[in-house]
């Protein structure tokens, strides 16, 4: 997709779009700015539609020499980052109808009381790239189905650089989130632990300021993380424990640690999932994806950090080697870990690659895991549940995602509760006592294998990791990357 910024002439663009705020007056004078011969019929026709600019309502005016198409946004007042991105989503559900290989935007009609015009930039390479993404790679060719496929954006402005600059990040950003998509969308008989060790190594061979070690069974077992061993042990799969390093160009400010759980299918081991809980458990190594889509993209980014992706990649299989309820096993600190349910089995990797990166010295965590059912009963199907130790990262994280548009909410990490995960055999249980509360007792379950001096936080993107509706205009079915521009934004920002 080619970027062009002129500060007038956009005559080549065959569309031109413009948001609009739910406001009558606002929609009238911009039909009057666009100076129709004939105002009346165009305001008519708006009215016999019921166009109003409510979200979603898309309006496109009579035929001259450029087509413009009018999209509502709902808002009354002003636009946000969030307004831009859906708009740019619903350009592409246009641009599925109606093909063309180029349009226009006129940023002066776009800004509406924000004048941030890196982030409109960005706003607008986020949402049409991700509208545009498809999972298409196993269907046979469509003759019928319009790919959007835009050559050319033309983009008016005077501030050509300030809209590329975000443009550019934007587009980072996306390349970051679909191969995330990529991964989760990829089937578990494809996307296995191999698989995922595999494009880390590419991804390290790609870029000077990254690194990659993978650990085999042999080695995870010398270092003594019987918890992991313990999950993968049912599987024929190889296990592959995954551990990138990003280090800046210059002096690191900090070291981060981000921990994805990359179970790539849950079948629940012997405690074996329903039919219907199984179906979509390819995605269960959702955070693992975010972790590696993050490393492909992060030395454009830049962060002044250094960064380790960490993540214990393994099956989990019945079989007649399998897990059983009733067994104890140790994490690589030496906590006994007493098996209640194999199908509890993420937060049991979790506890040795949680470990494993505490022994690199890294006193900054925050892990992803589509760790529980239970957040989604919590939050609902586009909300991950966030919880940390420390107020200043949980801060840091809501703020970040804010400015994405990826949605989180905070839950609490109550100490009366850990009582819940006793054991009456071992140190800890990997399934509480209660059937309440469940995203709550996994996190706490996390938490007691974090050193006191650690800043910890935990991602459960049970719901968002795998949208099966469609999230929103630039969001649809399948793997969402959820995570990778928060912790993106996040790490800019430290
Ligand atoms: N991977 C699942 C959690 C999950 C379920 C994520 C549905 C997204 C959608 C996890 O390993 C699991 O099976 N958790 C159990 C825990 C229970 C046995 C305590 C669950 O949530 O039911
Ligand atoms: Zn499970
Ligand atoms: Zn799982």
């Amino acid at each position: 997709m080619k970027l062009t910024i002129r500060n007038k002439d956009i005559d080549e663009a065959e569309i031109l779009f413009y948001p609009v705020l739910k406001d009558k007056v606002a929609i009238a004078k911009l039909v009057k700015q666009l100076d129709y011969e004939d105002e009346e019929l165009v305001l008519d026709k708006m009215a016999r539609a019921k166009f109003a600019g409510n979200k979603g309502q898309v309006f496109t005016m009579p035929d001259v020499e450029q087509i413009v198409v009018l999209i509502g946004t709902g808002q009354i007042k002003k636009l946000a980052m969030e307004d831009w991105r859906q708009t740019a989503g619903e350009i592409v559900a246009y641009l599925k109808k109606f093909q063309t290989k180029s349009f226009g935007i006129e940023t002066s009609a776009w800004l509406k009381g924000n004048n941030d015009v890196v982030s409109l930039g960005q706003a607008v390479a986020e949402g049409l790239e991700l509208a545009k993404y498809d999972f298409d790679k196993y269907k046979k060719q469509d003759k019928d189905k319009i790919k959007v496929d835009l050559e050319n954006i033309f983009v008016l402005s005077n501030k050509s650089a300030q809209f590329r600059k975000g443009w550019q990040t934007g587009t980072v950003l996306t390349q970051g989130t679909n191969l995330a998509r990529d991964l989760v969308n990829e089937p578990a008989g494809v996307m296995t632990p191999t698989y995922l060790a595999r494009q880390a190594e590419k991804i390290a061979k790609d870029n000077k300021n990254i690194s990659v070690k993978i650990l085999d069974k042999a080695q995870v077992k010398k270092m003594g993380m019987e918890a992991y061993l313990g999950v993968d042990q049912g599987s024929n799969e190889a296990l592959k424990f995954i551990h990138l390093v990003y280090k800046p160009s210059g002096k690191a400010k900090d070291k981060i640690g981000l921990v994805g759980k990359g179970i790539t299918f849950d079948s629940g081991g012997l405690n074996i999932k329903p039919g219907d809980s199984m179906t979509q458990m390819k995605m269960d190594m959702a955070g693992a994806a975010t972790v590696i889509g993050l490393f492909s993209v992060i030395a454009d980014i830049r962060p002044k950090v250094e960064v380790h992706g960490i993540v214990a990649a393994c099956e989990n299989m019945p079989s007649g080697r399998a897990l059983k309820p009733g067994d104890v096993i140790k994490n690589m600190q030496g906590k006994s870990i007493e098996i209640g349910n194999t199908d509890a089995e993420g937060r049991v990797t979790l506890a040795d690659s949680l470990a494993y990166t505490q022994k690199q010295g890294i006193k900054t965590i925050v892990d992803l895991a589509t760790l529980t059912g239970a957040v989604v009963v919590a939050l609902g199907p586009d909300y991950a549940g966030l919880f940390a130790n420390d107020d200043g990262l949980n801060k840091q994280l809501l703020k970040s995602a804010d400015a994405t548009g990826e949605k989180i909410w905070s839950l609490p990490l109550p100490p009366e509760y850990k009582k819940l995960n006793k054991s009456a055999i071992a140190d800890i249980r990997n399934i509480p006592n209660t059937r309440y509360g469940g995203a709550i007792t996994a996190a706490l379950f996390l938490e007691e294998f974090i050193e006191d001096d650690v800043k910890w936080a935990h991602i459960d993107l049970g719901g968002p990791a795998y949208a099966e509706k469609p999230i929103n205009s630039y969001t649809g079915v399948g793997g969402v990357g959820y995570g990778v521009r928060t912790l993106l934004e996040w790490l800019r920002s430290i």
